[in-house]
């Protein structure tokens, strides 16, 4: 066995990879860098930790990694862009599941091999806040997933009295957590059956907090889940005393904090009504039945307009990653150049399906990071603007979360597309966002629709500006 000192200093290695790892992720530039500096950082950290404990069966620590390594690998090349969220939501809930077959296996140690009354009562809570929180969180991504994937209806499942059973059931799991700790002196019921009945009713509480959650609100649910996974694997790292894991698990807990936070503010809403108002039950749709009709447009006369302006903003959304137009967009991106447009790309936070969802199409389809601009940096210049082409985008340019006070979006920053001179949507249909609810600026004087596939309207602009 290597000495402890040496180990330390692995994790600590670790732990200043990860969080370099992490740097480097915020600019989209480096964050390729990132993502292998930190997967170095868990190399060394399983390397240390493997190395650092009396492994009694390697055979299963093999089969394991190799068993991950193949998942791995085979959802990186085969899971879709368009599905990465159902793929960050199941990781999260795996990560809340292995945290809860930690804390199980170690209490299960304890009663089976040592002495139960011995175990200090900060070891039981931890052991049970480790369960707690591991099934909440794998329940809940499973819920989520499942939504997101469809599998499951995305919109928010509401009944009567379901804060009341959340409620109880928190109090519940608290209160089994005093039992068990602190008070488990004078409680004369088998701790085991509490500890089972804490997993199910965890378990049971992940179900019941996700699924009244649903629509637009789902990337924080996700984001959220994502912050208690990490949590998890810190009160595991706690339970296995494992000073990596303990790091590891507060970075990604707290990452998916912050987060969490910067998409609220990117939809103006607060997490406490995230979480409970029931966005997406169907309750409010807005004010609707909007007034007149829409202007559908041809290809050759959207290339007409798009010829004759000196400033293009393209606004990317989820229908761009489901045509997969994004290297269509880019090359109508240069022809415009080349005509003498001046272009830029305007991203929403939430635009897409996840956090940076444009910003990686985009980088893939090779369009300069220098194009790439944020919202609160369009808007205030967006009437100068001679064409907007709005590119599978519908919730995060709908102008009713500026004006219709009775949208469930009512608040939330969007982009101002509606204020530029000229909007060019390409869409297939005047069919609802993610959000399911209309979207009025379809019907606006200065908007054109361009019905069809995204890739195949931006291929034929493509085409009429090659003559
Ligand atoms: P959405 O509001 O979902 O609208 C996407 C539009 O793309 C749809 O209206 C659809 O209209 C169109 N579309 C689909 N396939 C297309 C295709 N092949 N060609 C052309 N258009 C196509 O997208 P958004 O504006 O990007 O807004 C994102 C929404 O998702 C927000 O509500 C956000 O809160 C939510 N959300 C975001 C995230 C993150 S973190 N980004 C995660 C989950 C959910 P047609 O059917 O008429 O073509």
């Amino acid at each position: 066995m290597i000495n402890d000192t040496i180990i330390n200093l692995l994790y600590i290695l670790a732990a200043i990879l990860f969080i370099f790892g992490l740097k480097l992720l915020g600019n989209a530039q480096k964050a390729r860098k990132g993502n292998f500096i930190s997967a170095m950082g868990m190399l060394v950290a399983i390397v240390a930790a493997l190395v650092s404990h009396d492994v009694l069966q390697w055979q299963w620590i093999a089969i394991g990694m190799i068993a991950g390594a193949i998942v791995g690998a085979l959802a990186a090349r085969l899971v879709a862009m368009t599905a990465m969220p159902e793929m960050v939501a199941l990781f999260n809930g795996f990560g809340g599941a292995a945290s809860l077959l930690v804390g199980w296996s170690e209490y299960h140690r304890y009663v089976t091999v040592g002495d139960f009354m011995a175990v200090s009562v900060p070891s039981l809570l931890i052991i049970i806040v480790t369960i707690f929180i591991g099934g909440a969180t794998f329940t809940g991504s499973i819920i989520a997933w499942g939504k997101l994937s469809e599998k499951l209806p995305s919109k928010a499942i509401q009944y009567r009295g379901q804060q009341l059973v959340n409620v109880l059931l928190l109090t519940f799991l608290l209160g089994t957590t005093v039992l068990f700790g602190p008070l488990r002196e004078f409680v004369s019921i088998d701790s085991y059956w509490l500890v089972i009945i804490t997993i199910v009713l965890s378990c049971f509480l992940g179900i019941s907090f996700v699924i009244p959650i649903g629509g637009g609100d789902m990337p924080v649910v996700i984001s959220l889940l994502n912050s208690f996974s990490g949590m998890a694997a810190c009160a595991a790292g706690f339970v296995i005393t494992n000073n990596v894991l303990i790091v590891a698990g507060a970075l990604v807990g707290s990452s998916g904090i912050i987060l969490t936070n910067i998409m609220c503010k990117s939809m103006n809403r607060k997490l406490t009504n995230v979480l409970f108002s029931g966005f997406g039950s169907g309750k409010g749709k807005g004010s609707g039945g909007f007034q007149g009709e829409a202007n559908p447009v041809s290809v050759e006369d959207a290339y007409i307009m798009l010829e004759a302006a000196s400033s293009v903003l393209i606004v990317p959304g989820y229908g761009m990653a489901v045509a997969q137009a994004q290297h269509a967009i880019q090359e109508l991106a240069t022809q415009l150049e080349e005509n003498g447009s001046e272009v830029n790309f305007a991203i929403h936070p939430v635009a897409g399906r996840m956090p940076g969802h444009m910003n990686v199409l985009l980088a893939e389809a090779n369009v300069p990071y220098e194009q790439l601009k944020e919202m609160d940096d369009v808007n205030p210049t967006i009437e100068s603007v001679d064409v907007v082409i709005v590119i599978g985008a519908n919730d995060v340019v709908n102008p009713a979360a500026r004006t219709d006070e009775e949208s469930p979006i009512y608040g939330m920053p969007v982009i101002d597309v509606d204020k530029a001179n000229t909007v060019i949507v390409m869409k297939r249909s005047l069919n609802p966002g993610f959000a399911g609810i209309d979207n009025p600026l379809f019907f606006n004087d200065n908007t054109r629709m361009l019905f069809g596939d995204a890739k195949q309207t931006t291929q034929g602009l493509v085409a009429e500006f090659k003559g």
